[in-house]
């Protein structure tokens, strides 16, 4: 019953909330979903799910303001804390995360849909065994804009794919291509170390609206030692800066041109 399986714990229309020191395991969806919330706290939580459970993302939130998740450990099958559209002025610190798909940001701008997300901050977090590490993904035809992300001193170990962004996101075999895309624009990775088994960066940005302000330093990620194929950074459309040299060389990201205009969110 894919479409009617329920989240485990779901908050809708609620502020002033504090989630702390509870246990959800193996739930049939999400484990614990905040909508239309404002001035949430979640904080010493532990989700444990298998690493192949489909669609049990750990912490899912959506429209929601204000939010504060530390001090939790994460494990699933889908994204260890998933931020969707509506979502600003989120600040998440001290998370573990592993088995699962990592803290990612979207799927935005499904079905032509406008999305929203601004000002997320990850930071003195930790991922294992992942197949993403910090990520960014669009739908290409949506529209609106991620703005001022921050993603620093992250600790990966045998993650696929430490660092991405990807505005071709697409869950089926092909999607339709389009012009229009979620824009994207300052996003800046700091003190990101650890090693990865499949490619340590990837960004995949849209022809019409590239990614732009895309700043990364102290990056120093390694080839995980039992596996044995691997590939090295990818950008298409990336603009921005390296502030410091990087492990292994980004040297892909091209310098920022101009100052884009995007629709307001
Ligand atoms: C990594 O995660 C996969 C998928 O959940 C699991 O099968 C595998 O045992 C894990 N490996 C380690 C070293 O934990
Ligand atoms: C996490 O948040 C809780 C509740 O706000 C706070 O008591 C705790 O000190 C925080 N932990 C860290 C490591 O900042
Ligand atoms: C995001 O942060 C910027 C700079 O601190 C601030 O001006 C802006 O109002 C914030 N936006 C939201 C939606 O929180
Ligand atoms: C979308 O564009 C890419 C790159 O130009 C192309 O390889 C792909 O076949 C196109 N997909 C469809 C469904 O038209």
């Amino acid at each position: 019953m894919p479409r009617t399986r329920p989240a485990a714990l779901r908050f809708y229309g609620c502020s002033n909330v504090v989630v702390t020191g509870i246990i959800i395991q193996n739930s049939p969806k999400a484990h614990l979903k905040f909508d239309n919330c404002a001035a949430v706290q979640v904080s010493g939580i532990t989700v444990s799910s298998p690493g192949d459970s489909p669609n049990t993302d750990g912490i899912h939130l959506q429209n929601s303001q204000n939010v504060v998740i530390n001090s939790s450990d994460i494990a699933c099958g889908d994204d260890c804390i998933s931020i969707q559209t509506g979502s600003s002025a989120v600040f998440i610190h001290h998370v573990n995360c592993g088995p699962g798909h990592g803290f990612s940001i979207g799927g935005l701008g499904k079905d032509k849909t406008k999305a929203c997300v601004s000002n997320i901050t990850v930071q003195d977090s930790t991922l294992q065994n992942t197949t993403t590490g910090v990520r960014i993904k669009t739908w290409q035809g949506g529209s609106g804009s991620v703005q001022g992300i921050m993603f620093s001193n992250i600790q990966v170990s045998d993650v696929k794919t430490p660092i991405m962004i990807d505005q071709f996101y697409c869950d089926k075999r092909k999607c339709r291509n389009h012009t229009a895309a979620v824009a994207i624009s300052g996003v800046s990775y700091q003190s990101i170390k650890g090693t990865y088994s499949y490619k340590p960066v990837h960004f995949a940005c849209s022809d019409s609206v590239p990614c732009t302000g895309v700043s990364l330093s102290a990056i120093e990620l390694n080839p995980s030692p039992e596996k044995k194929h691997f590939y090295g950074p990818y950008c298409w459309e990336t603009y921005g800066e390296l502030r410091t040299n990087t492990t292994p060389p980004i040297d892909c990201i091209q310098p920022d041109k101009r100052i884009p205009s995007y629709d307001s969110c």
